[in-house]
């Protein structure tokens, strides 16, 4: 197998920095450290912890000021403090990995009280040239502060999410997140150009502004196997074949939104 490339979240973000348009699209992103994590905290109110090197949203933990107490969200737990000392002293014992980065928490648009955010799949097509081949909508497990699929999420058609809540924008959304993932391709194969496929996390804010959370150098297609559109994984196979990746099919993490059938 290909060796990994890009795997540090802070590394991606920096070399996403270096282009000026890119950079107005990704959150406040920093080193974790406590002084900062206190001065964020006063200026947002909310940000995310997450390991420089983490997947599948394992250890991402969302953090509060809300007045003056403070909070935080592990899994299904939270936890809640009268001050900011008591706060980092308990989160800290979360800390298992080497790195931490801490970025600014985006408020999710939310389906029926849960939060969700998007991926979208850009891929080398057969002339080399990015293509996005797809995008899906994850919502979060009842109570998470993540929409990972593995974490208990369930992936939805785009549309169906954003619909009800902007009626007719939603392609103009949607093409927006694809312009990003175009932008970002650029971007990181100028350093990389051995990159075939890239992986969106995006997020979308009330006021309908795309916010790249991640971005995946070994992104999973299983998820997209969900969709109602079976065309979809099938040519993010097709092309990942193409560059010597297997691509799942199939789809064992996430869930499947009800009453969306395929074919
Ligand atoms: N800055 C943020 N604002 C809001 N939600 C976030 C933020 N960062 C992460 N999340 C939530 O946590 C999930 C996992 O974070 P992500 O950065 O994608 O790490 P991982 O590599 O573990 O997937 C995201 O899909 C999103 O739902
Ligand atoms: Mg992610």
């Amino acid at each position: 197998m290909a060796k990994r490339i890009l795997v540090s979240k802070m590394l991606k973000t920096n070399l996403m920095h270096n282009n000026p348009t890119l950079a107005k699209y990704i959150p406040l992103t920093k080193r974790l450290k406590r002084d900062l994590l206190s001065s964020m905290l006063d200026q947002h109110g909310m940000v995310y912890v997450k390991p420089d090197q983490g997947s599948q949203g394992n250890g991402v933990i969302r953090i509060e000021k809300i007045n003056r107490s403070y909070r935080y969200q592990n899994g299904l737990q939270i936890f809640t403090f009268t001050t900011f000392n008591s706060m980092y002293a308990s989160l800290r014992k979360h800390f298992n990995h080497k790195k931490y980065i801490i970025q600014k928490g985006i408020h999710l648009l939310k389906h029926k009280g849960r939060p969700f955010d998007f991926r979208v799949m850009i891929q080398r097509n057969p002339k080399r040239k990015w293509e996005c081949t797809g995008t899906l909508g994850r919502l979060a497990h009842p109570g998470k502060a993540v929409t990972n699929g593995s974490q208990g999420g369930t992936i939805y058609d785009p549309s169906l999410l954003l619909s009800p809540l902007i009626q007719t924008r939603t392609s103009a959304v949607l093409r927006h997140m694809n312009r990003l993932a175009h932008l970002t391709a650029s971007q990181l194969s100028q350093t990389h150009p051995q990159l075939n496929e890239l992986g969106l996390d995006i997020a979308i804010d009330r006021s309908l502004k795309p916010w790249i959370l991640e971005v995946n150098t070994s992104p999973d297609a299983g998820p997209f196997s969900l969709l109602p559109n079976p065309k979809i994984i099938r040519t993010i196979v097709a092309y990942g074949k193409i560059y010597g990746k297997h691509h799942r099919s199939s789809c064992t993490k996430a869930k499947k939104a009800p009453g969306s059938s395929r074919g």
